[in-house]
This record gives structure tokens, C-alpha cells and sequence, in this order.
């Protein structure tokens, strides 16, 4: 719980101003029950008499340039042949304990990771969720078409039977078409909560994480299948050892890379929409 100190507030009141609930009234000596715990009170304090026991030391200007980080956007790549190189246990724990910093809404963080490098596992999981994708656009067929031509329309009935085609033709060529025999999955997931917004922070914190490795020499890929696949398999969960309450939100491969990138590439511009009157 955030804590005033009187003896050493100044009364600046640079909290007060700060607070994302309006939750600090210094004159009151008061903190708001609507408090989330993001000590933005106590990063800005001047006398540190405020969020005592979260302050860590000072913040340090960081000598990242723009051109470093549009660098590194435009050079990560979604990575698909892996070296067999185990990355450490204790590399990624440190890892996803770095990405603690990831913003969440309401500064819940309450996401839950599970690590797997079991290769055993890996498979499983692979083998796991190419059935289940496969079964569930085998169920595209033409009894149900017509039905979701109805309710879908038949664009979006194209599309899926693109994706259908696709998938089992690749399910065929490739048996580790999930998984690339990465050695590492990453899967975020959490208890489903009625005010948060839990999957975007499993989103935000997997972007942040596919440069957070990059930085690492590690190479990563988002996988959405095997979020896809649990969501209609519960056994997935069951081989993760991930309680039946909590849903995945995302799972990211991680390892060493095979293959370098040596050409960026060009990528087609953002629509923007300005409103500045
Ligand atoms: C939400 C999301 C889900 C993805 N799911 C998969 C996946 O299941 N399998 C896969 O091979 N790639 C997956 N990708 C990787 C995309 O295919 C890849 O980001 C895209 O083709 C662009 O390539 P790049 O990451 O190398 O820039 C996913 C990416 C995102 C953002």
C-alpha cells in the first residue's frame, strides 16, 4: 500500500497532480482505495516521501537514439529455423522478469507465464494443435458452407476456405509447422478478469518481447495457432500444466537463430487520418 511520509513531503503536491485515479490527497495525508499501485506518486517525488519501499534508485537517461529503435523495428523478423542451441534456464527467467515493466490496463499484472523447453512438450504441443486447427477447418465442408455463406457471407466463406486449403496443405509439408522445433515456448496467459484487459497485455508484452530478444541475440516467432488451438482444446492446457480458469492470450517461440536476415524490405505505408481541426 502507498504510504506519505509528513515528515519529509514538501507539499509540492506533484503526486497529487500525477495520480491516474486522482487518489493522493496530501493535505489529508490520504490515499484512495481506488489506488492501482503504479508509484507514478513516488517516480516523481522530489524528497521520496511518497511510495516508499518501491523506490529503487534513480532513473538514468538512456542512450537508446530513435535511429537505434527504427533500426531495430525494421530489422526484427519473425524467425522460423531455430539453431538446436538451448537457451539457458536462467536466460529466460531473467527474460520475462525484465518484461515485468510491460504496461497492463489498471496496472493489474497479473499475467502468468509458462516456459517450456521440455522437448517432449514442444511436440506435444505442436502435434496437439495442428489436430485441433486441422479438425476445426476440416468442419468447413459442404454441409456447413452454405450455413456460414448465410451467417458470414461469402467473402469471409472465401477466406476461410483460403486459410482451410492453406493450412492442411502446409500441415502436410511441414509436421513442425507450430512449433519449428524452437527451442523455447513462451505462453502467456491469465485468469479471465471482468475489468481488465488482459489479452492486450499479453499482446503488448509480446511485441515488447520479440525486440526485448533481438537485443539478446535471440530470435523469436509470435505464434497465434497455439492460442487458437487451445481456445478449442482444453487438453493444451492440460499438457501446460495451466489451470482450467486461465485463458492463453499469446505464446511467443524463442531460440537462437539459424539464419541471418540480410535484406530489410520494404513494407506498405500506414493509412494515417489526421484530425487537427
Ligand atoms: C498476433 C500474431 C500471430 C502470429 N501467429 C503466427 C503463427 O501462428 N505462426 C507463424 O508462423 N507466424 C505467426 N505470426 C508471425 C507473422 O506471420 C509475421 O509477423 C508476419 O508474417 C510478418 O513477418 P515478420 O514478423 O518477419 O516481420 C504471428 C504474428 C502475430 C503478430
Amino acid at each position: 500500500m502507498v504510504k506519505i511520509s509528513a515528515d519529509n513531503c514538501i507539499k509540492c503536491k506533484k503526486c497529487e497532480a500525477i495520480c491516474p485515479v486522482t487518489g493522493v490527497d496530501i493535505e489529508n495525508n490520504n490515499i484512495s482505495k481506488d489506488c492501482i499501485q503504479c508509484y507514478h506518486c513516488g517516480a516523481i517525488c522530489p524528497q521520496k516521501a511518497i511510495g516508499k519501499g518501491k523506490l529503487v534508485g534513480k532513473t538514468s537517461q538512456n542512450n537508446i537514439q530513435p535511429y537505434d529503435f527504427e533500426l531495430l523495428m525494421e530489422q526484427r523478423r519473425s524467425h522460423r529455423i531455430f539453431s538446436t542451441q538451448q537457451v539457458s534456464p536462467e536466460l529466460l527467467k531473467k527474460f520475462v522478469e525484465h518484461m515485468r515493466y510491460s504496461p497492463t490496463a489498471s496496472n493489474l499484472q497479473n499475467l502468468s507465464f509458462t516456459i517450456v523447453t521440455n522437448k517432449k512438450k514442444l511436440k506435444e504441443i505442436n502435434d496437439l494443435s495442428i489436430e485441433t486447427i486441422s479438425k476445426a477447418f476440416r468442419s468447413i465442408n459442404d454441409i456447413t458452407k452454405p450455413i456460414i455463406r448465410l451467417l458470414k457471407g461469402r467473402h469471409t466463406l472465401k477466406t476461410m476456405e483460403q486459410s482451410k486449403r492453406k493450412f492442411l496443405q502446409k500441415a502436410e509439408l511441414r509436421k513442425d509447422m507450430i512449433c519449428y522445433n524452437a527451442p523455447a515456448l513462451i505462453v502467456v496467459h491469465s485468469e479471465s478478469m471482468p475489468t481488465g484487459m488482459p489479452c492486450h497485455d499479453a499482446n503488448i508484452w509480446t511485441g515488447m518481447a520479440t525486440l526485448y530478444a533481438e537485443l539478446l541475440n535471440l530470435s523469436t516467432c509470435i505464434n497465434g495457432y497455439i492460442v487458437n488451438a487451445a481456445k478449442r482444446n482444453k487438453k493444451i492446457k492440460q499438457v501446460l500444466h495451466i489451470p482450467i480458469k486461465n485463458e492463453i492470450h499469446s505464446t511467443i517461440l524463442i531460440g537462437y537463430p539459424r539464419t541471418k536476415f540480410e535484406n530489410r524490405i520494404e513494407r506498405k505505408m500506414p493509412k494515417i487520418n489526421f484530425i487537427s481541426e
